[in-house]
């Protein structure tokens, strides 16, 4: 008898460095006054040098583990969101697997941007059910810093570095479950959210380096536009796939881009803002990993109570959207 997909555990960690607004005011024309009215981050962390995505991911996942109580030798499956691998091959979680001695694991990097964990979330519990994999650890981790332009004031204010992570497995009877998912993409505004160098189609060169081509662009407005409509008729259809109306809804996680998206989207879906998570004054918009980070801490802090119902919503560049039910 399968009684679905439950969350074991969270685990999330974020680097020591932090930088405030004012710090950002020293290096490109900007206040804390417009950081904070236009997006609500009041700060971020920024990886040292010498830690990379991969590094961040391996600490939030020991924590998962350790919550779920799961060694790292029965894992069967990691999957890590990031825009920002170590290394574009081989994949971020080859180099988890082995900090984690997570030997017989399979793992493998999705690139669905800030979407990118709840699109894992989906993968996974997809592979559970399907009776494949019993253990499984899904890390959304990104070093933003190094896709950066820090002399862009309309870009840098907005990102920041983290990871966060969950052990999936099988539903015990009684336990809290994965109850529905949504997935999206539309391909055709890839240009109004991208990082338009370093791949195949620019590469970086002699010529081009100055240029500032591997950090990421964004059309600020087109994005909120559609941020806001996608994560709308997202979280809807988790919603309503999992037989809830808003008002079973205890906690709404959103992807941590924008205070204003967050607001007119707990609108929008008729949910009151004390029961909408909040974390982006701390850490700016951390991509894959800040729904993930969102979890963990909403988790640690209690503010999900066992058998409540919650919704994780996010979107990114692609355009990629994800949705998520839970019953906790
Ligand atoms: N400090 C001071 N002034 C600034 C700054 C800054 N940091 N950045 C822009 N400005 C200026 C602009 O130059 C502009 O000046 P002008 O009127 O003289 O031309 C003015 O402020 C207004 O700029 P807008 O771009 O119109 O500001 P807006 O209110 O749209 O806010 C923002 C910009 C915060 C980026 C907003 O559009 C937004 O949050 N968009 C969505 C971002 C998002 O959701 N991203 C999610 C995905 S990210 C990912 O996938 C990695």
């Amino acid at each position: 008898m399968t009684h679905g997909v439950t969350i074991a555990g969270t685990g999330s960690y974020v680097p020591e460095k932090i930088v405030t607004n004012d710090d950002l005011s020293k290096i490109v024309d900007t206040t804390d006054e417009w950081i904070v009215t236009r997006t609500g981050i009041k700060e971020r962390r920024i990886a040292a040098e010498n830690e990379s995505s991969s590094d961040l991911a391996t600490q939030a996942a020991l924590k998962a583990l350790e919550q779920s109580n799961t060694k790292a030798e029965d894992l069967e499956l990691i999957i890590i969101a990031t825009i920002t691998p170590d290394t574009l091959t081989p994949s971020t979680a080859a180099y988890v697997q082995t900090n984690l001695g997570a030997h017989k694991a399979v793992a493998f990097d999705i690139s669905a941007a800030c979407a990118g964990f709840v699109y894992a979330m989906k993968i996974a519990t997809n592979m559970i059910n399907g009776g494949s994999v019993k253990n499984a650890l899904i890390i959304g981790a990104e070093k933003l810093s190094c896709v950066t332009n820090w002399t862009d004031r309309t870009t840098c204010v907005l990102f920041g570095d983290g990871a966060g992570a969950a052990v999936l497995r099988p539903a015990e009877e009684g336990e809290g479950r994965i109850l529905a998912t949504d997935i999206g993409t539309d391909g055709t505004q890839t240009k109004i959210l991208n990082i338009p160098g370093g791949g195949s189609a620019c590469p970086t060169t002699p010529e081009n380096i100055h240029e500032n081509l591997a950090t990421l662009t964004m059309s600020g407005k087109e994005v909120f536009k559609q941020a806001v409509t996608r994560m709308r008729d997202s979280a809807n259809t988790v919603i309503e796939r999992a037989n809830l109306t808003p008002e079973d809804i205890s906690l709404v996680i959103p992807h941590q881009a924008n205070l204003r998206i967050i607001d007119a989207i707990a609108d929008r879906l008729a949910v009151p803002n004390d029961r909408v998570f909040v974390n982006l004054h701390k850490y700016g918009n951390t991509s894959a990993a800040a729904i993930a980070i969102a979890l963990d801490e909403a988790n640690r802090e209690g503010k999900i109570k066992k058998g409540e119902n919650l919704v994780m919503v996010a979107f990114g560049a692609g355009l990629t959207w994800a949705a998520a039910a839970i019953e906790w």
